[in-house]
């Protein structure tokens, strides 16, 4: 390395520039390429390392620590409008506030949950009480995270199939999230298998997660890389398998084009299953053995955390499958990261009465507290309640 010539990270804008409207004190990356000059080949131009990796590396790993999992909790305003409705409650602000007050604020849970995916009012609110959200995760020794996709919409010339829009000023809204407490990123993008799925859509869905991943890691947010292969349809476990492996082949190809740091990232893969209409049901022996074997072949032991959604399982099935998992030593730590599988019985019990918000409370833990169990693979499925049994699948489901 005779002589290396040191490129700024953008030549034209300085980073800050970029955060319009926003009084932010940004750190700067010292250097973001090194170009060296050997002296009988070409130049090569290597990515240096961002200035969070550091920080990148041990966020990741808190997130992914023994006998912890990430509490979903980031359904954007619609999303969360729907879960409302099915206990009778209008979506206001005042009732979103109200039952996420109620999940952040349960004794106790930082035992259970290392981090809190938050949807963006989320971030900027407070609880009832006054305190911010984020603060309260804190204190209970839970990392907040941000939903910063902005959701699926059609994709043009392909089967009736999606994709998943927010690349388009992701750099400042990350410096910003970064700035109010988040310290890693969600972005969820899905497959259909009855769909095809297209080449043009695994490769739009894995590209996108690609340009985000990059982009949240330059901003200091571990990003959570979630390219979900939807339950439904009739298919057998084999063909979830087949479309799976395709998909992550493409997703770790485009995420090594772009240069992202493995060991400051974390996956939400769908588990390995039959389609949600398919009359063969499998068992959680056969799905941790087929979800592992994809996990094997296709992602590399730099990556910390393997945190699975649930995908409209019932949040037994989905303890259960993540028990099974958890039977063997794994190169990655194997948890979860449920929204439904956590908050069902949870959301029923609270049904929007003050006087239930206790009992609501101890129904989140004993989820918590599972799958805790199923991350160390010592969960026993002793006392689960009738309404923990029942499924939570709905055709198409977004977020
Ligand atoms: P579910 O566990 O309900 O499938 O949630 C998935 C998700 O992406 C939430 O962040």
């Amino acid at each position: 390395m005779a002589s290396a010539t040191l490129l700024k990270s953008s030549p034209v804008l300085d980073k800050s520039e970029w955060v319009k409207g926003q009084s932010l004190t940004l750190r700067q990356p010292p250097v973001s390429t090194v170009r060296c000059h050997p002296t009988s080949s070409p130049a090569l131009t290597v990515r240096a390392a961002s200035s969070y990796a550091d920080e990148l590396i041990k966020t990741a790993k808190t997130v992914a620590s023994k006998g912890r999992g990430i509490l979903a909790m980031d359904e954007s305003n619609a999303t969360c409008g729907k879960r409302l409705a099915s206990i009778g409650l209008e979506n206001t602000e005042a009732n979103r506030q109200a039952y996420r007050t109620l999940l952040v604020t349960v004794p106790g849970l930082g035992q259970y949950i290392s981090g809190a995916i938050l949807f963006e009012e989320t971030l900027y609110q407070s609880t009832t009480d006054g305190k911010k959200m984020v603060d309260v995760l804190v204190e209970q020794n839970i990392v907040p995270g941000i939903k910063v996709d902005k959701g699926l919409v059609p994709l043009a010339g392909s089967n009736d199939e999606s994709w998943c829009q927010g690349l388009d000023g992701l750099a400042s809204r990350t410096a910003a999230y970064y700035q109010q407490g988040a310290r890693f990123a969600k972005w969820r993008t899905v497959v259909s298998i009855p769909n095809g799925p297209s080449e043009l859509a695994v490769t739009e869905a894995a590209w996108g997660l690609a340009r985000y991943t990059a982009i949240a890691q330059d901003n200091g947010l571990v990003p959570i890389v979630e390219p979900e292969i939807l339950l439904d349809g009739e298919h057998g476990i084999e063909r979830t398998f087949e479309v799976a492996q395709k998909v992550w082949n493409k997703v770790f190809f485009y995420l090594a084009e772009n240069n992202v740091l493995y060991e400051g990232i974390l996956l939400k893969p769908s588990m390995v299953t039959p389609g949600a209409e398919c009359k063969d049901r499998a068992t959680p022996q056969q799905v941790a053995d087929y979800t592992l074997k994809l996990l094997q072949r296709r992602i590399p032991p730099a990556v910390p955390g393997i945190m699975f959604l649930s995908g409209g399982q019932s949040e037994v099935e989905a303890t259960q499958n993540l028990n099974a998992m958890n039977q063997s030593t794994n190169p990655w730590h194997v948890s979860f990261s449920y929204a439904r599988a956590l908050q069902n019985t949870c959301l029923k019990t609270w049904g929007g009465r003050p006087e239930n918000v206790k009992a609501a409370q101890e129904a989140l833990l004993i989820r918590a507290k599972s799958n805790s169990l199923a991350q160390l693979g010592k969960y026993t499925g002793e006392g689960e309640s009738e309404e923990a049994k029942k499924g939570m699948f709905v055709k198409g489901y977004s977020y």
